[in-house]
């Protein structure tokens, strides 16, 4: 069902040093953050050769990072995102087979513009998974 990684997303307390680290220290190409109010997060992409990672930080009073940063100061890895072709029969199939869709399992328009679900860590030793139609 899940195809490539997509993306590891990761929680940083000070995205601008998070930004600095990756463009000088690593040697990564990072883009410019972009403001989500919807998803109560500010987000930066940065592209390697086979997959991205997704520096999100808190945006607004009501952001899900926050208490995440809260458990974790000094920021931690928050989710990772697979990609599936048809995002509605994978979550009826999970579902299905005892898994647990956030949110009330609708489908909503992620940070990239495509539809993604996130489900419960529980069910996935202890890791948060959004699936992305692609
Ligand atoms: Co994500």
């Amino acid at each position: 069902m899940i195809g490539r990684l997509n993306h590891v997303a990761i929680a940083v307390p000070d995205l601008e040093a998070s930004c600095t680290q990756y463009s000088s220290i690593l040697g990564a190409k990072v883009g410019k953050p972009q403001h989500e109010p919807n998803h109560g997060v500010t987000v930066v992409f940065i592209e390697l050769p086979n997959t991205k990672i997704e520096l999100l930080h808190p945006l607004g009073d009501q952001s899900p990072i926050t208490s995440f940063l809260e458990k974790n100061p000094s920021g931690g890895i928050h989710h990772m995102c697979y990609e599936v072709d048809d995002i509605l029969s994978a979550r009826d199939q999970l579902i299905g087979s005892g898994a647990r869709v956030l949110g009330g399992g609708e489908p909503k328009v992620g940070a990239h513009g495509k539809l993604v679900i996130f489900l419960h860590p529980k069910d996935f030793n202890g890791c948060l998974i959004e699936l992305e139609q692609v």
